[in-house]
């Protein structure tokens, strides 16, 4: 694991343990949650975003790894597409999974 993602994690925790103990009772949205362990800096150069979102795909793989190192799902599509293709981060909670029938139709998951 990076050192990146452990000190992220350790932010993480302490994060929970500071503030409110039903942090997690309610819907949170994954850039929010994010957020929380490093501000928005953690994705967006000095905060702001790209225009083609790419120095913001590459923070993700600097802390979770490239697509190669992840689940089945994950290394299907390495090479093909980016983390915000199909997590998206403004838009979409912590635990929810991305589908798959947005891009293919043949009932696959
Ligand atoms: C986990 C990484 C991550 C974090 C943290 C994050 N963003 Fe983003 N943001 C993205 C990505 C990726 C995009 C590209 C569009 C998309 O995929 O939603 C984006 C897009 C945007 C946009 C462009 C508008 C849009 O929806 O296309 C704005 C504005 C923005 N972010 C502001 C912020 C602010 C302000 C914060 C801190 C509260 C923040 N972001 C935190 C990843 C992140
Ligand atoms: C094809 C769509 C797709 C793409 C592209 C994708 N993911 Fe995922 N991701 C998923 C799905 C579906 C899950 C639910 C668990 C699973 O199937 O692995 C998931 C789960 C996750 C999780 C939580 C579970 C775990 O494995 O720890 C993380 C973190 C994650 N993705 C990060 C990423 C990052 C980082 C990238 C880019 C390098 C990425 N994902 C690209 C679909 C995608
Ligand atoms: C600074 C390090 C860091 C960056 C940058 C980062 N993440 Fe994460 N992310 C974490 C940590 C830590 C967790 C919580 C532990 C875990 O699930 O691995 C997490 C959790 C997640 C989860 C799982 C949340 C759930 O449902 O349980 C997803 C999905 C995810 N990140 C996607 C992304 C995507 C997409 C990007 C880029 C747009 C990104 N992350 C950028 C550190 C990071
Ligand atoms: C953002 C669009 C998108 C999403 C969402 C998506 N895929 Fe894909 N997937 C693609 C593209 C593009 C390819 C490469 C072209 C192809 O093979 O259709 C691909 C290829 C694949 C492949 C390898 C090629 C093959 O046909 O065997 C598998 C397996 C796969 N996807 C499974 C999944 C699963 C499972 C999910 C849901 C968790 C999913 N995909 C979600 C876009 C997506």
């Amino acid at each position: 694991m990076s050192n990146k993602l452990l000190s992220a994690l350790f932010g993480a925790t302490f994060a929970v343990l500071a503030f409110s103990p039903t942090a997690f009772a309610e819907p949170q949205v994954l850039a929010d949650f994010h957020a929380e362990m490093g501000e928005c800096e953690s994705c967006h150069a000095n905060g702001e975003p790209s225009a083609d979102s790419a120095y913001e795909n590459e923070q993700c793989q600097s802390c979770h790894g490239s697509l190669a190192e992840m689940s089945e799902t994950h290394k299907a599509h390495d090479g093909m597409l980016n983390c915000s293709d199909c997590h998206v981060v403004h838009e979409m909670n912590v635990g929810d999974k991305p589908t798959c029938d947005n891009c293919h139709d043949d009932g696959r998951k």
